[in-house]
């Protein structure tokens, strides 16, 4: 049982960050990825729509033996987690409690910013979870659309999306937060932008890292770390254009080129 593969998905390859960082975390554990590729971007989707493409990347993980769950996307687990939930038999880890953790224990004045797509943002899922572990934080969240396309772009340092951060941070940077949750995949690529327009004083938290730690917790209360020698690796994606290799490789690393392997949900 513990040797057997952690699933992770995305509604894309953004979720790569999260895989990349439960492996550099979690050396001897196996991983089988999936992304979307072909119905990216969930974020501007209804509730119903996100929900419905989330039980089928959960139905194709759950056939192929997995052990755990891990939804990287924030749009899935802010929409859908709890009906992942209830449908699988195996232990399901989302993005937004770790996240919600790390800036909770992060945070000085008690004002928390969150950014996300606009279904993240939409759902209230980041504020009901820091409102859970803890009552007094202020919140101020914001949806950032056009983050995704230029990340995607690898607009990282680009003027455009320096003029789009700025018009987009305005009400988060004055309501005075220490702490700001980039509460979507793509988030990290831009965090160069996003740091310098909220200024050095305010800490910027990723869920990747959160996230592979939380992972790692929760296998070891199951007893079910893994010790592989010799890990496997296995990514799909439900579409491959070229653009979509060149992009995996800003988020993972150029070692995924050539092994995204194209599936059908259907
Ligand atoms: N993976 C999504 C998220 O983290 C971003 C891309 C999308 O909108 O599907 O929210």
């Amino acid at each position: 049982m513990k040797n057997r593969p952690i699933g992770i998905f995305d509604s894309g390859i953004g979720g790569l960050t999260v895989a990349k960082e439960i492996i550099r975390l979690l050396p001897h554990e196996s991983i089988i990825y999936i992304g979307d590729t072909a119905r990216v971007p969930y974020g501007t989707r209804s509730n119903e729509i996100i929900a419905k493409f989330g039980i089928q990347l959960t139905d194709f993980l759950l056939k192929r033996n997995v052990k755990c769950l891990v939804v990287a996307c924030n749009t899935i687990s802010a929409v859908a987690l709890e009906e992942i939930e209830k449908i699988s038999k195996v232990p399901v880890l989302g993005v937004i409690k770790p996240a919600v953790s790390e800036a909770l224990n992060t945070t000085k004045n008690k004002k928390i910013g969150v950014i996300g797509t606009y279904a993240t943002i939409n759902s209230r899922a980041y504020e009901k979870e820091i409102k859970k572990q803890n009552p007094d934080v202020e919140i101020c969240s914001t949806g950032c659309p056009l983050f995704v396309p230029l990340a995607e772009e690898g607009f990282s340092d680009h003027p455009a999306a320096g003029l789009v951060a700025k018009d987009y941070l305005g009400s988060v940077k004055s309501s005075g937060a220490d702490t700001l949750i980039l509460g979507c995949t793509h988030y990290p690529i831009l965090s160069g932008i996003v740091k310098k327009i909220m200024g050095p004083e305010v800490s910027l938290i990723d869920s990747a890292g959160p996230t592979a730690k939380q992972l790692q917790e929760l296998l070891k209360a199951r007893n079910l770390l893994a010790d592989n020698r010799d890990p496997s690796y296995e990514f799909f994606v439900t579409d491959a254009p070229k653009r979509v290799l060149q992009v995996a490789g800003r988020f993972f690393g150029d070692t995924i080129n050539g092994r995204l392997k194209k599936v059908s949900l259907d």
